[in-house]
């Protein structure tokens, strides 16, 4: 296993890697959540297929992935969280440590694979659209590829009071910035993300103009644990961006993707999920 270090990423994925390697528990999402960061594909579009995931972290989505009976199954990733992922994963799936924006060094090692998917990595690179190349790089010819990022639209307070506070804490030890800054923060998270799950019930409504409702009533249906994970996310990385849809239909107005196969659908109000199909 080679383990480059001079790519500009490195430092971002050596600290989520204090992130994964530290998780209440590396399998940390639900079905229901998997299901929804990849759709519009569903469990019957991966049976049988060769999948990657670019910047693949603990394992936790492959984790899911595994059951839905891929042919082949592998993910990528630059930190060392690359072993807390094969531990999860056993024979079930390969991970590799690499630079998902090094498309012809991973082309080499992988080759093509019938679907490629990069869910919350992009907006972390210091170039976004070389890990989008990537997606297309690595996809066969006839094959998919999905990715989901932050969207710039929506997140007008994470933008304005998070990312400031990220810039500064991420220099902190892993542990102090987990413990001293995310821990304490993941209460009022927890407390308002509930609140807006009470309002729902009670109003039965799921769109209110009452700040990120529609990501909080996502989040609020997990526990604590996952509140202070989520927080400390955030926190710990030296880059993150907050990706505009122009910018999107730019990336996937590309001649080498099917025109009607390509898709962008807004999440919880404050992402983008998007995709499409490689021409034959
Ligand atoms: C927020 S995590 C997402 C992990 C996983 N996809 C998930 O949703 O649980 C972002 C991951 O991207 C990885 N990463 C960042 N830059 C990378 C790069 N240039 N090449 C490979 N992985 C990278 C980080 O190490 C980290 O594990």
């Amino acid at each position: 296993m080679t383990t480059p270090r001079t790519t500009v990423d490195q430092e971002t994925a050596d600290k989520f890697a204090n992130s994964w390697n530290n998780v209440y528990n590396p399998s940390v999402y639900t079905r229901e959540q998997v299901l929804d960061w990849i759709s519009p594909w569903q469990p019957d579009d991966i049976r049988g297929q060769s999948v990657l995931e670019l910047g693949s972290g603990s394992g936790a989505l492959l984790h899911h992935l595994a059951t839905m009976k891929p042919k082949l199954l592998q993910g990528v990733d630059l930190g060392s969280s690359v072993n807390t992922a094969q531990k999860l994963l056993g024979n079930s799936a390969k991970i590799i440590r690499g630079d998902i924006t090094q498309h012809q060094k991973l082309l080499e090692q992988l080759g093509q694979q019938d679907r490629c998917y990069s869910i919350g990595v992009l907006h972390h690179l210091k170039q976004p659209r070389d890990g989008f190349e990537s997606l297309l790089r690595l996809t066969k010819k006839g094959g998919h590829f999905h990715a989901w990022v932050y969207a710039h639209e929506g997140n007008a307070l994470i933008r304005g009071l998070v990312d400031p506070l990220r810039k500064l804490v991420n220099h902190l030890p892993w542990w102090l910035n987990k413990y001293a800054v995310a821990w304490p923060l993941s209460w009022p998270f927890l407390a308002y993300s509930k609140i807006c799950c009470l309002t729902q019930g009670l109003t039965g409504k799921h769109d209110l103009p009452l700040p990120l409702y529609r990501y909080m009533l996502w989040i609020g249906q997990r526990d604590f644990h996952f509140h202070h994970h989520v927080a400390f996310d955030q926190l710990v990385t030296p880059t993150t961006h907050y990706i505009r849809r122009s910018t999107i239909e730019l990336w996937l107005n590309d001649d080498r993707v099917i025109p009607n196969s390509r898709y962008i659908e807004f999440r919880n109000g404050n992402s983008w999920k998007f995709g499409g199909q490689i021409k034959s």
